[in-house]
């Protein structure tokens, strides 16, 4: 129901003492998201996972590519004609501190956008008390919440209520941006349950954005993983298949990078050299990963490797000149979650 062909979106931004300075936010990004599926994009921080998710719904543009929802193009559509096709995609932001007017209770928070949709449905005030209810429960929240405030609810349920809300309008697709990064670690397994049974429940579509390969895993079973290295989509695949046989050096540091495996990764033929910091606006010709791989020979600063099908298996697809299948994280681990 969401097809993505080669989305860009470059920043340029001035300032004072930086000059002129353009950043490659997102270098072609394709993706399909159908009914009920789940994709999920993992990177670190500023490789463009927030942008993708704000074009998605609608709360940034993007300057090439396509973005065809439910067949149609909105690329080809007026700025001004896309909001009822992004409406159907809603955002789970990562902070349901802010996300939540505090002066508002939680019955009136629901109840702002339950209005609008019964505008559309012609549902009366009963039953926009009844969705009210429902969603709640649908969340697992009790109704009791309705007259409370942000302020007196925790972090799990105040996540809670803000998935409440992006369910008021009934929408097809999910977009989660970290959205268990900012609850507290007791309470962030419920939330993900909580995504999952949605998607498995009402057929939503999930596009679920981290940097935790854990919870990529979690979400995204039976779904597909994209990684992310500055804009661009360096490795994707069945997200099992992407975790336990990665190809691409950057995929393999990224795993390796989790903490809680290391140790128990196998040892490598090679060292993978850990993730540092990179000035993002150094000019890359070549692989963009090539500045800080172990593996770059010459040939990768000639030109981008391109998204290549592995030998085995058409639908995992890696940019490197030199994929390596390198199993970092241990089975067992990973699979006991
Ligand atoms: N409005 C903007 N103006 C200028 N640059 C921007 C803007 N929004 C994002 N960027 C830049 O685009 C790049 C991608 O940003 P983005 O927020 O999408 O990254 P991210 O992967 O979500 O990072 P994080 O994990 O830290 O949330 C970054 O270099 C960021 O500085
Ligand atoms: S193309 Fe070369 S530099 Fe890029 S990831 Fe592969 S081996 Fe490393
Ligand atoms: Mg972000």
């Amino acid at each position: 129901m969401i097809e993505a062909r080669n989305i860009t979106r470059t920043f340029t931004s001035r300032g004072a003492f930086t000059g002129s300075r353009t950043v490659h936010a997102l270098r072609g990004v394709d993706f399909s998201l159908p009914k009920g599926g789940a994709v999920s994009f993992i990177g670190e921080s500023g490789c463009g996972k927030t942008t993708l998710g704000k074009i998605l719904t609608g709360l940034d543009t993007f300057d090439g590519g396509e973005l065809v929802v439910d067949g149609t193009d909105l690329s080809k559509l007026p700025v001004g004609r896309r909001a009822p096709y992004f409406r159907r995609i809603q955002m789970i932001h990562q902070d349901p501190y802010s996300a939540l007017n505090p002066t508002r209770d939680i019955g009136q928070i629901l109840g702002d956008p339950l209005r609008m949709r019964a505008r559309e449905t012609g549902a009366g005030r009963a039953r926009q008390s009844e969705r009210a209810a429902e969603l709640l429960e649908l969340v697992g929240l009790r109704p009791g919440v309705l007259a409370k405030y942000p302020h007196q609810l925790s972090g799990g349920q105040r996540q809670r209520v803000v998935i409440a809300r992006a369910l008021t309008v009934d929408p097809e697709v999910l977009v989660a941006d970290e959205s268990v990064s900012m609850i507290d670690v007791s309470m962030r397994l419920g939330i993900l349950a909580l995504l999952r049974d949605l998607r498995e429940r009402l057929g939503i579509s999930l596009l679920f954005i981290t940097h935790d390969v854990a919870t990529a895993r979690y979400i995204g079973e039976g779904g597909e993983l994209h990684v992310i290295y500055r804009g661009q989509v360096i490795e994707r695949g069945p997200t099992d298949r992407v975790i336990q046989e990665p190809v691409h050096p950057y995929t393999q540091c990224l795993l390796s990078a989790v903490p809680v495996l290391r140790g128990l990764e196998e040892p490598g033929p090679d060292r993978l050299v850990p993730l540092a910091a990179l000035d993002e606006r150094l000019p890359t010709p070549g692989c963009l990963f090539a500045p800080r791989c172990p593996f770059a020979t010459a040939e990768c600063s000639a030109g981008r490797p391109v998204l290549t099908a592995h030998p085995d298996a058409d639908d995992h697809q890696h940019a490197c000149l030199h994929p390596k299948s390198r199993r970092v994280v241990a089975v067992e681990i990973a699979a006991g979650r």
